[in-house]
């Protein structure tokens, strides 16, 4: 099978594609974005990696830092993270509400802000949120094998000044006891991971240990034990899209991790790791041409956990 050649051939397809979605527009530096970016990184069990279209370029990961956030809360609080947080998809929007008050403050998993949020409390732990922020960027870093990726204060902060859904939902578990630390360190914290700026390159990097059972391939290290990197991959199926997680799974049958600012994070056990990203969303607020090229993909490779 010649990846190099499939991404190649995504890439040009994507390209043409008419239908683009629309970029998020509620912070100017999403909003900005040339919606006919397009990039996609393989990297494969053995280290190949293959590229095409802007995946040397850096774009705001988002929502995708939810799953590096859930690894570094597994590791400091172990499964006692799941009395503070569930792990049933929401079927609803990923800034939603609703099940907050019915369900006592729990939020329904990690992947949806809320639950993202109580994860950024955990971080918080003991510490100045600069340096839960810090450990979460060298954790990227040696997860990628690189040293230059960065959090992009501008996107940090120009979340902190419309983010007034986040405040609400992290008032709102608070008030149940589900907070720890005062809301505007832990949205500090939660922004921050967000503002994450990585190339689809090292993000497929950064993804290594998602398919190679915790391994970290780069080192031979254990980054989480295989049963953690096999539960993380399956709460990426059922919830990694929000309410958009199961068509992603009837389209893509893969883990995969999406954020609003277009990039897809899709991990094939044993198999590879491949980040994907386009700017434009559909109406669930997940790339659209992203998962068109990830659907293409496993058309082609037959790749699928199923
Ligand atoms: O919390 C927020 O609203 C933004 N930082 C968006 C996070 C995100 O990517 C959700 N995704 N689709």
């Amino acid at each position: 099978m010649d990846l190099s050649a499939i991404v190649a051939d995504i890439a040009a397809e994507m390209a043409e594609a008419p239908d683009r979605g629309t970029p998020a527009d509620y912070i100017p530096a999403l909003a900005g974005i040339d919606p006919r970016r397009f990039g996609i990184a393989i990297v494969e069990a053995d280290g190949q990696c293959h590229l095409a279209g802007d995946a040397e370029d850096s774009f705001s990961i988002q929502s995708i830092s939810k799953v590096f956030a859930l690894t570094l809360a597994l590791g400091a609080v172990g499964d006692q993270l799941w009395r503070r947080v569930g792990r049933e998809p929401s079927g609803t929007a990923f800034n939603s509400i609703v099940q907050l008050e019915t369900e006592q403050g729990i939020p329904r998993n990690p992947f949806i802000n809320a639950g993202a949020i109580v994860v950024a409390d955990v971080l918080l732990g003991g510490y100045e949120p600069r340096e839960a922020i810090g450990e979460m960027l060298r954790f990227v870093r040696a997860l990628a094998g690189e040293d230059d990726i960065v959090i992009d204060a501008a996107v940090a902060q120009a979340e902190m000044e419309t983010g007034h859904r986040n405040q609400a939902l992290a008032h709102y578990m608070r008030a149940f006891g589900n907070l720890h630390h005062p809301v505007e360190r832990v949205l500090g914290v939660y922004f921050h991971f967000c503002a994450l700026a990585m190339s689809c390159r090292q993000l497929a990097l950064a993804g290594r240990y998602l398919m190679a059972r915790g391994l970290h391939p780069g080192t031979g290290r254990s980054v989480v034990s295989p049963q953690r990197a096999r539960r993380i991959n399956a709460l990426m199926m059922s919830c990694g899209h929000y309410d958009g997680s199961g068509e992603f799974a009837f389209r893509v049958g893969l883990p995969g991790k999406s954020g609003v600012g277009g990039g897809i994070l899709a991990i094939v056990p044993g198999r590879a790791s491949i980040a994907v990203w386009s700017p434009g969303l559909n109406a669930r607020g997940n790339s659209q041409l992203g998962t068109l090229a990830l659907e293409r993909l496993v058309q082609r490779t037959g790749w699928s956990v199923f």
